[in-house]
């Protein structure tokens, strides 16, 4: 018969009507995540996964899916997935690059003059009743236009974020592994090692994967490198910054604030310090969160499904080794 495909959360309708002239879909209309148990059972009868990274794709869910040949992440970044323990069993993985490059962008620059301008605090002033007057001190913030970014972790989403700061005539540095020079050159982007942009930088706004290599990349001594007035914005994923050291610099004022799409552990849990701290804005990891580039993702992963089941090498293929 045909390939069985589990899709076990809520997706456009278009997405599961594609995949239906490949496979038998087993769909769950569900915005919440499924029980464990369900979602293994699930599992257990699949050639193919199309997910979301908040499914964790690890041993233990591996160890139940003996038939899965293929992993479809309906994200850009694969922290979720033990890409080793796939490539070892000969199931291919895909992500969904490009397509959420400029919708992620313009929440990371959002998030950016929300922190700096206290948008989200201004807002629940004024909802709140405590809106009394104009005040000559009343909330104010830190200038965007003109002032010095640093973006840490430079691909497709730090270049559209560099793009967005030239609008607003900001000073950019940038870290990378690699030097990008035709940015560079076009966006007059200056590149800096990790420690000189924390020192110079008014903005530090990270967009690195998350790896063994980037876990806790942002610590206490980095954030001690810090200016006083500089804000932290993070639209990557939590684990990048050590957010003990983050309560401490925010909370003995190292730093001036944050602005957090992502978190180590999400959701945050009640009784949280980010959840009372008001120089922190916090998100609940909405990057690619517009209709058009959700609808846009879960179909890329769809094509990259259909290619795997028909035997044709994916656009968006994680692991090589896989495909002989
Ligand atoms: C979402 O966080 C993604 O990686 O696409
Ligand atoms: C995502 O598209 C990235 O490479 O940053």
């Amino acid at each position: 018969g045909k390939p069985v495909v589990f899709i076990p959360s809520r997706v456009p309708e278009e997405t599961v009507q594609y995949l239906s002239t490949v496979a038998d879909v087993d769909y769950r209309d569900e915005e919440e995540m499924l029980d464990e148990e369900d979602f293994l059972e699930g599992v257990s009868r699949a050639d193919g996964l199309l997910i979301y990274s908040r499914n964790k794709i690890k041993h233990d869910v591996l160890e139940r899916a003996p038939k899965l040949k293929a992993v479809c992440n309906i994200a850009v970044g694969y922290d979720n997935l033990d890409l080793e323990d796939l490539t070892r069993r000969g199931i291919a993985a895909t992500n969904t690059p490009d397509v959420l490059t400029e919708t992620t962008a313009d929440l990371a620059f959002g998030l950016l003059i929300a922190a700096a301008r206290r948008i989200p605090e201004a807002d629940h002033y004024v909802k709140s009743g405590q809106w009394s007057g104009w005040l000559p001190s009343l909330m104010l913030g830190k200038d965007v236009y003109g002032a010095t970014l640093g973006i840490v972790g430079y691909g497709r989403i730090g270049s559209a974020i560099a793009r967005r700061a030239r609008g607003f005539e900001m000073k950019v540095l940038y870290c990378n592994p690699e030097r990008i020079l035709g940015d560079e050159q076009q966006l007059g982007l200056e590149y800096a090692s990790l420690d000189v942009l924390l020192r110079r930088s008014d903005f530090v706004l990270l967009q690195v994967p998350l790896t063994p290599r980037t876990w806790g990349m942002i610590g206490e001594r980095e954030l001690a490198l810090m200016k006083k007035d500089a804000f932290l914005i993070n639209s990557s994923r939590g684990g990048v910054v050590n957010e003990d050291a983050l309560i401490k610099a925010l909370t003995e004022q190292w730093i001036a604030g944050a602005g957090l799409d992502v978190f180590a552990q999400e959701p945050l849990l009640a009784g949280h310090p980010f959840l009372t701290m008001k120089n922190v804005v916090t998100l609940p990891h909405i990057g690619s969160a517009t209709r058009e580039t959700r609808a846009a993702m879960a179909m890329k992963a769809a094509v990259n499904m259909a290619f795997i089941l028909r035997g044709e090498r994916p656009a968006n293929l994680l692991n090589p080794a896989v495909w002989k």
